[in-house]
């Protein structure tokens, strides 16, 4: 197939408010953060514009609130380059958000889920599925989600899963992607500990597809069903806010592999997206 890669993308959208600062807080502590940020968020929203970076066609189903604050994830999707005529607006419920302190290496976050996506992702037709090359999963694995995953699968469209610290394995199963952090992976049922390596060879045997793993300042490795491993190292730095440095890593990993490349270089896609990004506050993908 020729011409720019079209990619469906299933998953949230937040409004996200990012405090950076030394040291998170202590019990009773009110402390001053050192810079803040407030934008449009979200893992599937932030892959969505990654993979317009990338040079993809995007289409996303998620959902905001009718709220001023799903209006400006919207305005910024839409001025990102992606299709938001999937993206559900939910009258019954707010534009979800998160609260992140990011400080240095550490992140705590914390999520308030508002707008139901499920709709949206029910309201996917088989002929939607069939106009893309691609669908990215990442977030809760609901009937409804794996219902378009199936039709995706059912007409040969390829599949890449954000594991997101969750067994996605009943998604998972084919010829795809499947994208999760080395810590996220020891905790897999079937782990083998120790062996990030060996755990991601496992896991791509078992789903006859390609298994990714971050690995921080560590770079990221690469294993196929065939056994094959690839380790791709990456430039360490004092991450800022890494708010989104997974969702940007997977947006340079899934476009590299629509346009062809080897797995060295979809690391490496990924891996200096994600560098742009984490060495900002509030940096888009
Ligand atoms: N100290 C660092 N130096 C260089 N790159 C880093 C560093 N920390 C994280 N990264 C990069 O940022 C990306 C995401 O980081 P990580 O591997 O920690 O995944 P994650 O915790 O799942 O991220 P997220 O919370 O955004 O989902 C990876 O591509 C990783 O290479
Ligand atoms: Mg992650």
């Amino acid at each position: 197939m020729t011409g720019a890669k079209r990619v469906l993308v299933l998953g949230g959208t937040n409004f996200d408010i990012i405090v950076q600062a030394e040291n998170f807080p202590e019990e009773h502590e009110k402390m001053r953060g050192d810079a803040c940020a407030a934008r449009p968020g979200g893992s599937a929203a932030n892959t969505a514009l990654g993979l317009v970076r990338q040079g993809c066609e995007v289409r996303l189903v998620s959902a905001v609130g009718d709220d001023a604050l799903g209006r400006l994830c919207l305005d910024d999707l839409l001025d990102g380059g992606v299709d938001t005529s999937l993206v559900r607006v939910d009258t019954a419920k707010r534009t979800s958000m998160a609260i992140v302190i990011s400080s240095g290496t550490g992140k705590r976050m914390m999520t308030f889920p508002g707008a139901d996506r499920d709709p949206a992702f029910g309201a996917v037709t088989e002929a939607d599925v069939r106009a893309v090359d691609h669908v990215h999963v990442v977030g809760v694995p609901t009937p409804r989600l794996g219902h378009v995953v199936a039709l995706a699968r059912g007409v040969g469209r390829t599949v890449s899963v954000e594991w997101n610290g969750r067994d996605m394995s009943g998604l998972a199963k084919g010829p795809g992607l499947n994208l999760m952090n080395a810590d996220e992976a020891a905790r897999l049922p079937g782990a083998l500990p120790g062996d990030p390596a060996g755990t991601a060879r496992r896991y791509a045997e078992r789903l006859s597809g390609e298994v990714i793993l971050t690995q921080g300042s560590g770079g990221a490795l690469w294993a196929s069903p065939s056994g094959a491993l690839v380790c791709e190292p990456t430039t360490a730095v004092e991450p800022v806010d890494r708010t989104g440095g997974g969702d940007a890593f997977n947006a340079g990993v899934v476009a590299g592999w629509l346009f062809g490349e080897p797995p060295s270089a979809c690391m490496r896609r990924g891996l200096d997206a994600a560098l742009h990004v984490i060495t900002k506050i509030g940096a888009h993908p």
